[in-house]
């Protein structure tokens, strides 16, 4: 099974696709987590990476595409993956579709998660990430159980560089201009379906296993 989570930043992505993953049994693949790991090993991507990050812009879709390219050819995502913050340019939508025609594979579904931006801001603000394994925890709707501890690893947890205000406007905005397109795109090809991320982590979580079902 093949699953995008299309939504803005702080919509809960990364909280429901490591939660689907394990319940569907496929890979979570998230480019932003991917570039955090190239930043963090210094590596050239990463280090031109950075700066975009930075200012809440998208990383320029050639380096994007070759990396998620590879990733999805690895063997642990042959069974199936569930895709977070990639496709987020209609070039990338169709460079993804590209890759997968010439594996005769196709995307079954694609889940677009709706939240208000005033949820988003305090959800962004209130985030802390588990620099281990990268589960997103948040210091009042989800708190770890112990104080900066991640409760799957006890990893050690902080707050992204790119959660300051500035950026999250940006973030917000840039996901108006440039991702928002791609419901349209998906809901052309009718394999998209919109879901509620507004609910308790839980809610949302059944909401979008029955919706990709
Ligand atoms: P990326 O890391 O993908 O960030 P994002 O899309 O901005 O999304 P977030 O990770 O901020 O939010 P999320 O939706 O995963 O929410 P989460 O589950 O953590 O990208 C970062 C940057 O990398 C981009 O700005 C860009 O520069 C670059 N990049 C990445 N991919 C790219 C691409 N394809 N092309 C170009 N550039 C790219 O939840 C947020 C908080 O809310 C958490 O605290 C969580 O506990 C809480 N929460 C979650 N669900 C709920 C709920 N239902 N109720 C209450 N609280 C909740």
């Amino acid at each position: 099974m093949r699953i995008i989570l299309l939504g803005p930043p702080g919509a809960g992505k990364g909280t429901q696709a490591k939660s689907m993953s394990e319940s569907l049994d496929i890979v979570h693949i998230s480019s932003g987590d991917l570039l955090r790991d190239h930043q963090s090993r210094g590596t050239e991507l990463g280090d031109t990476a950075r700066s975009y990050m930075q200012q809440g812009l998208l990383v320029p879709d050639d380096l994007i595409i070759g990396m998620i390219e590879e990733r999805i050819k690895l063997p642990d995502a042959q069974n199936g993956y569930v895709l977070d913050g990639f496709p987020r340019t209609v070039e990338q939508a169709l460079a993804l579709e590209k890759a997968l025609e010439k594996q005769g594979e196709t995307i079954d579904t694609v889940a677009n998660i709706s939240v208000s931006e005033e949820e988003l801001i305090l959800r962004l603000g209130g985030r802390w990430i588990c620099r281990n394994c990268q589960r997103p925890y948040h210091e009042v709707n989800s708190a770890p159980r112990k104080h900066g501890k991640c409760d799957d690893c006890e990893g050690e947890l902080y707050q992204r560089e790119d959660d300051v205000s500035e950026a999250v406007s940006k973030r917000i905005k840039v996901f108006a201009e440039q991702t928002v397109p791609l419901i349209g795109y998906y809901s052309d090809k009718e394999i998209l379906v919109q879901v509620d991320g507004e609910g308790s982590i839980e809610g949302v979580r059944k909401s979008l296993l029955n919706a990709v079902a």
